[in-house]
């Protein structure tokens, strides 16, 4: 579908989302001929000149042709509880729209604190800003509420302005080419469907650790932690994508409701199972790859010395369908981790009968590796004969992978996500259903964890989290395959 002209309303234009990505990924897109004008839109007091100059900061240091780039972006002063604020870019967005040609089309895109995403719906509605000759969508970003309830409640109000169709929630996960490319591993190669279920898999491991801390973002973090910030939203979308059922079409709504079915089939967590299938971690003090000290969460700025929040989370989820019947789907992620990665491991069941009991190596399951980052590709571990005449068997892996330099020149989550909705395709956004029974999974845990007033369990700083994550998976004869 080709990509029509649009004119962006960038709520929290200043912000720190605006200029680590949006900005660079607008850069990209304009390089690809999008024709588009943007408001930025923040409290701040910028000209349209300081605001340029934000952004050109902002943007790599090899781009070329900026200026013309630049000479898009317009500043607004904006105050989302005060009405006049809205009423007075009526004018301003027409004449953008008449000097660029862009049809009437808007993109609303709300990278703002949560707490203002219903009122800046609101007045969008009430300024007539939302009513246009040509189509209208509204970009939201995470988090969708801090619930199911009040996530309902901020659906209701963004419904009052936007139809279901013209909202799209952003989880950046699924703009990442490899989170993308799940779908094809799966549905383009019958010799992986064919195998993909409880016959023939012993277990699903995903991890998303980072080995950054909480960083400046304490008061967001403190309140959020590590369920809410990842599981709820990448964590779920990630194991719903390796869960799937084949659609029917690859359309919009034929890929979503397929998710939505698995999320459906996750089973709730209760105080009798809580504590068995999830772990609850916190960092403390240790030290990185290149020895250097580390904090522990509780001496980090800004948080509550006495702060109770999770920064880790590894959890075991059973997904009661045909497909998944008894196949644990283990998941773990935290910050202060050793390692910056995002992988998913399938690990295959064992030999029915293992021939080779005499092989000095033993002989380990076939396992599928998923790299999402920093590398992009997959790895297929298969046992062969060893060279010579030992008779053993040894692993090997196949292995397609990109590096990260190669990858710096394509295209980022942000750039095919904000394509993706000018296009209109909001196959990658997450339908409102989704949330919601994601919601509904991550309300059981947090209700079962205040119930039963489950108590963090430390980890060094710096690690792989802690020993009780270790242990969740023992119980069932497994392990976490390292990192690869
Ligand atoms: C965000 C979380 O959604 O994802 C952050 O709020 C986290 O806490 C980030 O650091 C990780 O994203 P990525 O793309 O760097 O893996």
């Amino acid at each position: 579908t080709a990509r029509e002209p649009v004119l962006i309303f960038l709520f929290g234009a200043t912000g720190d989302l605006a200029r680590r990505k949006l900005y660079s990924a607008l850069y990209r897109l304009y390089t690809r001929d999008q024709e588009f004008a943007v408001i930025g839109l923040a409290r701040r007091t910028h000209t349209d000149e300081t605001y340029r100059d934000l952004i050109n900061d902002s943007l790599p240091s090899e781009v070329g042709q900026r200026k013309h780039f630049l000479e898009r972006f317009y500043y607004r002063r904006l105050d989302i509880t005060r009405p006049e604020s809205f009423a007075s870019l009526s004018t301003f967005c027409e004449e953008l729209d008449a000097r660029y040609h862009l049809h009437g089309n808007r993109i609303f895109y709300l990278s703002l604190a949560p707490c203002f995403f219903a009122e800046a719906a609101k007045q969008l509605k009430k300024s007539g800003l939302a009513e246009t000759k040509g189509w209208k969508r509204l970009v939201i970003e995470k988090p969708f509420g801090h619930n199911k309830e009040s996530s309902k409640e901020l659906n209701d109000s963004l419904l009052h302005a936007f139809n279901e169709n013209e909202i799209y929630r952003i989880d950046h996960y699924l703009g990442k080419e490899m989170v993308q490319n799940i779908e094809v591993l799966r549905f383009a190669n019958p010799i992986f469907e064919a195998i993909w279920n409880r016959r023939y898999i012993s277990n699903v491991q995903i991890t998303l650790s980072e080995t950054l801390g909480v960083g400046d973002r304490a008061n967001y973090y403190d309140q959020t932690g590590a369920l809410l910030d990842m599981v709820q939203n990448h964590i779920m979308q990630l194991l719903t994508l390796v869960a799937m059922e084949p659609p029917v079409r690859l359309e919009t709504n034929d890929v979503r409701y397929e998710k939505v079915k698995v999320l459906k089939a996750v089973r709730p967590m209760n105080i009798h199972n809580v504590t068995e299938q999830i772990v609850r971690g916190q960092y403390s003090r240790g030290i990185d790859a290149n020895r250097e000290r580390l904090r522990g969460y509780l001496d980090e700025n800004n948080i509550r010395s006495d702060s109770e929040t999770e920064t880790f989370v590894a959890a075991q989820f059973m997904i009661d369908n045909y497909r998944w019947q008894g196949v644990p789907f283990y998941i773990r992620t935290g910050k202060r981790m050793s390692e910056k990665a995002t992988q998913i491991v399938i690990q295959f069941k064992k030999l029915p009968k293992n021939p080779y009991f005499h092989n000095v190596n033993h002989v380990g399951p076939n396992l599928l590796v998923i790299y999402i980052s920093p590398d992009e590709g997959l790895s297929l571990k298969l046992n062969v004969k060893e060279t010579g005449e030992t008779g053993n068997t040894i692993p090997i892996s196949m292995k397609f992978r990109n590096n990260a330099l190669a990858m710096e020149n394509m295209q980022d989550a942000y750039e095919r996500l904000i394509a993706d909705c000018i296009k209109g395709d909001s196959t990658n956004f997450t339908r409102w259903d989704e949330v919601a029974y994601s919601w509904e999974i991550v309300d059981s845990i947090v209700d079962s964890w205040k119930k039963r007033h489950v108590p963090v369990d430390y980890y060094e700083a710096g690690s792989m989290g802690p020993v009780s994550a270790d242990e969740l998976l023992e119980k069932n004869g497994h392990h976490w395959w390292p990192l690869m």
